[in-house]
């Protein structure tokens, strides 16, 4: 396949959606779920288990070496560097070494957000035992924002925790103005990116982030199994990792004499061996991602959603989604009649989406295109007929 340049608008979807098989069988807007992998990452995949096969002198080396250019690609995409990346598993994995990391006293809390995933509330929970009090700021009509946060902080606050963006609803935080709060007050600030990285454009300096973690599952286009952790250089020496291994230290290669000497970098929350099929596909993933560009790729997800949300309404339907401008996402809720049957309706059109807060959650990545939202509209147009 031709692929087309990052700024070529018109004509790319189409070549994109090449790398798609699932458009061929299904619009999936489930991005927020699980998503379907491009076709380049499937080939990395392949590519790794044949060289996986002989395991040839040199090919250690080009792993390693891929590992580390991937490390940089997860870093271009949210504006850190590759020394500041550390993979992880999952989201789970990566908040809970922050979480554990942390040097807590008894009385200290973290300030979590209500009705957030349980990836960013049950790290925060098990600390309960180290005398750490977890609050949870209410949401107003599914919303927060930094005075609803500094309301539950006090002296003893050490850590915000927010997701960007919200699993249900889509709401997107104003990221800037918490992490300007929090550095005001040498706050650690915390965010779970899995439903912003990949769809939405990510600064983690600008917003002030310490920490963010993203499986790669979801917006990031990559297999379960494998994500990112972001560490800000000023805080990794903050953190002290729970795992160690023999890639936790500096010069790690040499193995004898043994040291403890941690390496500077975020890799020093790694420990041992990297996954390197989940990395490697993960990295494939993110080129797909940098070649169509993060400001492209908001762009058309925004506008997907918005044409989504604009057909919707003409057709009766409730946004549940808070729908402004600066706090709307990738992610679009709706409500129409009978949730359980508008779900069925749709998953019998081909629409792959989820049940939430009484509505349906609409999901659409950058290469969905116009044909995918007249399959959706059509497909309530022919529920609203049955109503
Ligand atoms: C906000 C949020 N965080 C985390 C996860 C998934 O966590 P993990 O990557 O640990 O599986 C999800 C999945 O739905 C989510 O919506």
């Amino acid at each position: 396949m031709e692929r087309p340049g990052p700024h070529a608008v018109g004509s790319y979807s189409d070549a994109w959606r090449e790398e798609f098989p699932s458009c061929r069988s299904a619009v999936h807007m489930n991005h927020a779920g699980i998503s379907p992998i491009p076709r380049r990452v499937a080939a990395a995949v392949r590519t790794l288990a044949e060289e996986a096969l002989l395991i040839d002198d040199g090919i250690y080396a080009r792993w390693e070496a891929r590992v580390h250019e991937v490390r940089g690609a997860f870093g271009r995409l949210i504006g850190a560097r590759a020394e500041e990346i550390a993979f992880v598993r999952n989201t789970s994995e990566g908040l809970s070494l922050v979480a554990n990391g942390c040097d807590w006293s008894p009385g200290d809390n973290v300030v979590l957000i209500a009705d957030e995933f349980p990836a960013n509330v049950y790290p925060w929970w098990g600390l309960a035992g180290r005398g750490v009090e977890t609050r949870l700021v209410p949401r107003c009509e599914l919303r927060f924002t930094v005075d609803d946060i500094a309301a539950l902080v006090d002296r003893r606050t050490r850590v915000v925790s927010v997701s960007e963006v919200d699993w249900q609803s889509g709401f997107r935080a104003n990221l800037a103005s918490i992490g300007s709060f929090c550095q005001e007050r040498g706050i650690l600030f915390c965010v779970d990116g899995i439903q912003s990285v990949g769809a939405l454009q990510v600064d983690v300096g600008a917003a002030a982030i310490d920490c963010l973690a993203a499986g790669g599952h979801k917006w990031l286009l990559a297999p379960e199994g494998c994500g990112c952790l972001f560490v800000a250089a000023r805080v990794v020496e903050q953190l002290r990792p729970t795992a160690l291994g023999w890639k936790s230290v500096t010069d790690a290669g040499r193995y004898l004499p043994y040291h403890l000497d941690l390496r500077p970098d975020a890799a020093r929350f790694e420990a041992g061996s990297p996954a390197h099929l989940g990395v490697h596909a993960l990295g494939a993933a993110l080129d797909v991602l940098l070649e169509v560009g993060p400001r492209m790729i908001e762009e058309r997800i925004l506008a997907t959603t918005a044409k989504l949300a604009d057909g919707l309404r003409r057709r009766g339907a409730t946004i549940v989604s808070p729908w402004g401008e600066t706090e709307r996402s990738g992610i679009l809720n709706f409500r129409l009649g009978e949730n359980a049957e508008l779900y069925s309706a749709l998953s019998r059109a081909g629409i792959i989406c989820r049940k939430r807060l009484g509505g349906v959650r609409l999901a659409p990545h950058f290469y969905n295109d116009d044909s995918d939202v007249e399959r959706v509209l059509e497909a309530v147009d022919d529920y609203r007929r049955r109503l």
